[in-house]
């Protein structure tokens, strides 16, 4: 949900400002946010690196290794790098560590020696902790740091550098240059990185803070330096920032040896394909930015900062791909520019023909940067994901529909909504409340008169397998006769200000405190507060929406905290600020874990704010989009980033959420949202109501069919986020993720395929539109998917599409088998023991197809003990085949629970093959073999026709789903 820059002065001017929120011109008020010139730390980096252009090739960086400093022991390597600070030679030092892990990811790491320099400790007039923030890594990263020992100096002894072998087959070389200090990441010989190539790495060192002499009689004052003008205090919007331990930024240069096109750090609204951004035609004038913030109305095609950050990067072209992980939590900004290679570019490889720079600057903490080198996006995703985590796997109605709007007014008005959408046929698993089912915006509490039977509403929910998920936010309404606030306050769990004393700031309850998930004694505090017998009307179908965690302070800098705030630990909140989001995520899922005794039931809990392993604990959304066409647009390469930033359980509110959208816009926001991972409709206060079931005929048939296509196509979905929990496997695919070598798809961000389904979708984003043109990324054959037509389609060439507003475009590549549930039902649960349907396609040539299916309780946590399915399946020539995808899996040894027995009597009971063989013509029967029985099932043939396919359907095939069987045709 959403918020505003206003600074409130009771919570009665608070809804007269809301109430006029109805402008249909909506626009962020781009001054209440930093541009890189008001981040004293940004612009003086940037500065930095403008003196080093101008300089040209005499800029000498002042940052060298000390040799004598210098070893490599068991995977690590460690010297001194000597910073000179002044025209007197004198020198910090600042310690640097590269690691090098078992699977082959590298990752350079340099801090501040502490000194016990009686000037340094003078100016930490605070309580603030006096050292460069180094606990990133404790929340952020779970596992693969295991080094590999066998990582070794080659090449001959130098004083002057060292390259270190490592990697898979000792693929990978680090080349590090001591003087001036530099990095270079090789894969099989040739630079694909350099750190440092360009000298713009600057660690901004420790230094006690020298007032400016009194001035003499008669004399004016000397004013500092402009560039040391925001070393001690910087000021912006009316907001003083004291920084106690002066200026600490670190900066910099990462370049891509030969890669045209940058992929990632979220969570920005613009392409997929990351712009320039010094300038020139069509780029960008401003760094991207990633301070989370609460940015009301946000504008789009823009590097400006959203909701949650990801500092994770990837570099593509032809076949390569290699990426960075720059671990810090702090304000971050990131420059891009791009070089075309002189010479012969040949010689990096195909498709190199251009470098693109990067300059990563951050406020505060450890230079701390993992690099990846590939070489496919996905090898990158699995090491990244062995890292920060993979995708907790979802409960499966958290990836059916979500019906949300600000507000479910009462228990009855819920009951009604979930009444209507039963008597129109629209299937949807959860309904949301906003902050108004709270009495006075007090967390843990009911409205009474509204919300009187908070359970009665829960049970009913229950009879069709709904759930119910309200917010709840970390800011702490400040009230006498609140227990929670009290609590927070003796137990002295807040947010301190920099004096030490408790924060104050104002947020939808008026004045509030926030609660520090910093501290672990917080958290379990905070997972007191969800018990049942504390949290009273919730149940077991009672799942939590975490907003505002950026956290959004109405009346704070930029509508966030101060960043000398200060959380458990002494840490200022300028070094943990990007983390905050994720704490209070965490704090809150792991209290789902813990409302009773043996909790059963995997969490959900919906997350605004967010960082790098944020995708441990849920899933996250775009924010406050707006019913525009431009913000349904935008939705789908924001959600592209999210995947191939390692947190792919993403949505974007359908609808959007400030204004109105027509019934056209609506009815496409549908039908793309029905392929998101998180698909959630919401709605603003003061927008009309917008149930499905309200858009009237043709929209509400429309809808409906859109969402009966997301509840058939989730088994897919689920088997899609089985891959995204094991492999960090993005769930909808951006080409140039599928097809890293096909240049023309690298940028193309408004299509995407699902999972490995082969399904190809390019939903429609234009008003008025009844046709696509769907990029084709090969020479594979393309199936309509709803009437089997062979799409006429050239490989690197875009196919134009008939899109009525009934139809979404939706192809099915050949080669790929997927799952399906076709029997329509109001929630997921109720599907729980339907029967499958395989659709298998035959690709161009060989008869080839492949596909699987994971299945679990999708509920508990059954599935850690061996309580799943989970089938490969093959067509080869006249066969299909299922059997165990996982090769070191015996299932018949698994001990078969209440839910795998029952899954017992789930079969396959019907397979789709389009482009069926025309050999199989005059079939009647297959014959089906699975557990040393052999039977037969009815198969019906279609020939070809006008551009449709031939497709053959064999039914009541009554295999279960989770045995092994084949079918032969002929
Ligand atoms: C989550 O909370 C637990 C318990 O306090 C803590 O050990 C863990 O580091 C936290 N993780 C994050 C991401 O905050």
């Amino acid at each position: 949900m959403r918020s505003s820059t206003l600074t409130w002065a009771s919570s009665l001017c608070l809804l007269s400002a809301l109430t006029s929120l109805t402008s249909p011109v909506l626009a962020v008020k781009e001054h209440d946010f930093k541009k890189c010139d008001q981040s004293g730390f940004c612009k003086r980096n940037r500065a930095y690196a403008d003196s080093a252009a101008a300089t040209g090739s005499s800029w000498t960086s002042p940052y060298n290794i000390l040799p004598e400093s210098a070893s490599i022991k068991d995977g690590q390597f460690q010297a001194v790098i000597l910073k000179t600070i002044n025209d007197k030679g004198e020198t910090v030092r600042l310690p640097i560590t590269v690691s090098f892990t078992q699977a082959g990811v590298a990752r350079v790491t340099v801090d501040e020696e502490r000194r016990q320099n009686k000037d340094i400790e003078l100016r930490h007039n605070s309580a603030a902790r006096k050292e460069r923030y180094n606990e990133a890594e404790k929340l952020v990263i779970v596992g693969g740091l295991e080094l590999d020992k066998t990582a070794k100096a080659v090449g001959e002894d130098s004083t002057s550098s060292t390259t270190v072998q490592y990697g898979p087959d000792g693929q990978f070389e680090a080349y590090i240059q001591y003087s001036p200090f530099s990095v270079e990441f090789k894969r099989d010989g040739a630079t694909e990185i350099k750190f440092n190539d360009r000298g713009l790495l600057n660690m901004e060192h420790w230094r006690p803070k020298v007032d400016a002499p009194e001035p003499k009689e008669g004399e004016e004052a000397v004013s500092p330096p402009a560039e040391e003008a925001t070393w001690w205090e910087e000021t912006f919007g009316g907001n003083t920032d004291t920084k106690p331990r002066g200026p600490e930024s670190i900066g910099l240069d990462i370049s891509f040896v030969g890669y045209n096109h940058v992929f990632g750090i979220p969570s920005h609204a613009g392409p997929l394909s990351l712009k320039e951004t010094r300038g020139g035609d069509g780029n960008y004038n401003e760094p991207y930015r990633m301070y989370n913030l609460d940015v009301f109305e946000y504008i789009l095609d823009s590097p400006m900062t959203l909701y949650g950050s990801i500092p994770f990067m990837q570099a593509h072209r032809q076949d390569s791909t290699v990426g960075v992980f720059w671990l810090n939590a702090a304000e971050t900004w990131v420059d891009i520019t791009k070089q075309k290679i002189k010479g012969n570019p040949l010689a990096l490889g195909a498709g190199a023909t251009t470098n693109t720079n990067t300059h990563w600057i951050s406020e505060s903490g450890l230079l701390d940067v993992f690099v990846f080198l590939g070489p496919t996006t996905q090898d990158i995703l699995q090491k990244y994901g062995e890292l920060t985590g993979y995708t907790a796997l979802p409960q499966e109605s958290a990836i059916g529909y979500h019906q949300c709007r600000w507000n479910y007014v009462s228990d009855d008005d819920v009951k009604d909504v979930d009444r209507k959408m039963d008597k129109y046929g629209i299937p949807y698993d959860v309904i949301w409340l906003d902050i108004e089912y709270t009495n006075e915006k007090k967390y843990f509490t009911w409205d009474a008169d509204k919300f009187s039977d908070p359970s009665g509403m829960g049970e009913r929910l229950d009879e069709h397998g709904r759930k119910l998920v309200v917010i709840i936010d970390p800011h702490i309404k400040n009230a006498p006769d609140y227990d929670v606030v009290s609590q927070l306050k003796s137990k002295d769990f807040g947010v301190k200000n920099k004096d030490g004393g408790i924060f104050d700031g104002w947020c939808w309850p008026g004045s509030s405190h926030w609660i520090d998930a910093f501290n672990p004694k917080a958290v379990d505090w905070w997972k007191s507060l969800f018990k049942y017998d504390a949290f009273k009307g919730t149940a077991e179908n009672t799942f939590i929406w975490n907003d505002m965690n950026e956290p959004s302070v109405f009346n704070g800098p930029e509508t966030t905290m101060p960043k000398d705030n200060l959380h458990h630990g002494g840490w200022e909140h300028r070094d943990v600020h990007n983390l905050n989001g994720m704490t209070f995520h965490n704090a809150t899922h792991l209290a789902l874990l813990s409302r009773k005794t043996g909790e059963l039931r995997r969490p959900f809990v919906l997350t605004r704010a967010f960082f790098a392993g944020s995708q441990r604990l849920g899933a996250m959304w775009t924010g406050d989009n707006q019913a525009s066409w431009d913000h349904l647009a935008a939705s789908i390469p924001m959600l592209l980033s999210q995947g191939i930033a390692g947190f792919p359980f993403s949505g974007a509110d359908v609808g959007g959420f400030f204004g109105n959208p027509d019934k056209e816009l609506q009815t496409r926001w549908f039908q793309a949202g029905a392929f998101y991972p998180f698909f959630r409709g919401h709605a603003h206060i003061d927008s009309r109501r917008r149930e499905p079931y309200l858009a009237g005929e043709p929209y509400t048939t429309i809808i409906t069919s859109a969402l009966r296509l997301r509840y058939s196509l989730l088994p897919a979905y689920y088997t899609a986020f089985h891959r995204a929990h094991v492999a960090g496997e993005p769930i909808i695919k951006p080409l140039f993720y599928t097809h890293p070598n096909a240049e023309a798809g690298f940028a193309i961000d408004d299509q995407f395929f699902v999972g490995n389904t082969g399904l190809l979708v390019k939903p429609v984003l234009e008003e008025g539109k009844d046709t696509a043109d769907m990029f084709i990324p090969d020479h594979e054959v393309y199936y309509d998917y709803f009437d089997y037509s062979v799409v006429p389609t050239q490989a690197g060439k875009r196919t134009n599409m008939p899109a009525p507003l009934d139809t979404i475009p939706l192809l099915m590549r050949g080669g790929h088998i997927f799952p399906r549930r076709d029997q329509p039902r109001r929630s997921s649960q109720l599907m729980k023991y339907d029967d499958y349907t395989l659709v298998v396609t035959l690709p161009r040539e060989g008869g080839h197809a492949e596909g699987s299916l994971y299945v679990d309780d999708g509920d508990s946590f059954d599935y850690e003990k061996g309580q799943y399915i989970h089938q490969a399946f093959v067509l080869d020539g006249n066969t299909i085949t299922s059997s165990s995808a996982e090769l070191e899996r015996d299932a018949s040894k698994v001990k078969a629970g209440a839910w795998l027995s029952a899954m017992a009597d789930v079969h396959v009971d019907k397979i789709v093959v389009v482009g069926a063989p025309s050999e199989w013509a005059g079939q009647t029967e297959v014959s089906v073999t699975s557990g040393g029985k052999t039977w037969t099932a009815p198969i019906d043939y279609t020939p070809a026709s006008g551009g449709r396919a031939a497709f053959a359907v064999i039914r009541h095939v009554g295999t279960a789903v989770g045995s092994d069987w084949e079918v032969t045709v002929v």
